[in-house]
């Protein structure tokens, strides 16, 4: 694998973060709202609650707590850090919402950009940024997956509204060649071509600008998912993923301490378990507490089990994000922990 080659860095994942909206939304409270109940959504998704950002909350100031929170983890200097790459597709500002982070956590020389994939946003940026720090180009990187989906589900559709929720998570990634390797291998995956089972669309009016030229105003629609489609996609293309990259890595699935996958649906957790007889004390889930936070579910979780002390320094995780897009990928992680 790339971390193998000649002559580049190796990389080491030092610390973790995560922040949460202080609104906590049950699933019997969402029966106030749409016709559903806690015991179909309990035993069709696994999910009890999740969290909504509130008036005085942003998606910005989550993830620079959540930054804040990694590079405290990781001993860092704001001043240290030379890229910040926020995964989301819910941003504050449709330009990006990576420099206003940069700017509330302090981090003045680093380049700040965001990056769209979705719910395998993380995993993706995790990726991105690795590439930066693998050439030596750059020493240190905060990577966030933060999104606020409140804001663009259809609160009267059922079929939706009931899975997601809002968060930020972060980690941070240092070119070390002190210790061992913590991005061990990876792949991404995207298929635009099956992309209409989950969106969230522009829809434009055309609008007379001057004559002979009209414009397009845009607004975004809530976001469509045909389930049942999303669902048969994850359980054939996430093990398919898993198995290659265990196998580029020559990885045994009984040498993983933990999977980490995608938080959306419990089923789909346990099915991929089953998949590599991975036992289910190994699975790492909390989305009966949090539901799907798209791009903010790998990071989230990752830092509530380091800070647990189920993920210890030398863990081997593999870990995978999948949806919109369509988009998939895979990553297999060792956690160190600060150096
Ligand atoms: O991060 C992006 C990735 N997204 C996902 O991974 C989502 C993947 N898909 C899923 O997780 C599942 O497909 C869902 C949880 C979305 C749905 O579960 P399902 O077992 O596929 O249910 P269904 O859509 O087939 O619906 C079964 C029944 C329907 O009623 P009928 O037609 O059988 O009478 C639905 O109308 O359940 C009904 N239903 C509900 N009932 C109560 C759908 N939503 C609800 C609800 N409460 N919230």
């Amino acid at each position: 694998m790339v971390g193998t080659l000649p002559n580049l860095s190796k990389i080491a994942l030092v610390g973790c973060g995560s922040a949460l909206p202080s609104q906590a939304l049950e699933n019997k409270q969402l029966s106030q709202r749409v016709e559903t109940n806690d015991s179909w959504i309990r035993s069709r998704t696994g999910i009890i609650s999740r969290r909504i950002i509130s008036k005085d909350e942003t998606l910005t100031s989550l993830g620079s707590i959540a930054c804040c929170s990694a590079m405290e983890m990781a001993g860092w200097d704001p001043e240290s850090v030379d890229l910040i790459l926020l995964a989301t597709s819910t941003p504050d500002d449709l330009f990006g919402s990576a420099p206003q982070i940069q700017a509330q956590i302090g981090a003045k020389r680093a380049a700040a950009f965001d990056l769209t994939a979705a719910c395998s946003g993380f995993l993706f940026a995790v990726i991105t940024a690795s590439q930066f720090l693998r050439t030596g180009a750059m020493r240190r990187a905060l990577v966030i997956g933060a999104d606020q989906l409140s804001s663009w589900v259809d609160w009267d559709d059922r079929r939706t509204c009931v899975l997601f929720g809002d968060g930020a998570g972060a980690i941070a990634l240092e070119a070390s060649n002190s210790g061992k390797e913590g991005i061990l291998g990876f792949k991404m995956k995207s298929d635009g071509s099956r992309g209409d089972c989950l969106n969230l669309r522009k829809t434009s009016s055309h609008l007379p600008l001057v004559e002979e030229i009209s414009h397009q105003k845009g607004v975004f629609n809530p976001i469509e998912m045909n389930g049942k489609e999303v669902y048969k996609f994850a359980v054939k293309e996430v093990p398919a993923i898993l198995s290659e990259l265990l196998q580029a890595t020559n990885t045994d699935p009984q040498a993983l301490d933990w999977l980490l996958l995608h938080q959306a649906n419990q089923r789909i957790l346990d099915a991929v378990a089953d998949r590599f007889s991975i036992p289910y004390e190994k699975v790492l889930s909390n989305l009966s507490n949090y539901g799907n936070t798209s791009a903010a579910t790998i990071p989230l979780m990752l830092d509530e089990a380091v800070r647990e002390g189920k993920v210890k320094p030398g863990n081997l995780i593999a870990t995978s994000g999948f949806g919109a897009g369509l988009s998939w990928g895979s990553a297999l992680l060792r956690w160190q922990g600060p150096i």
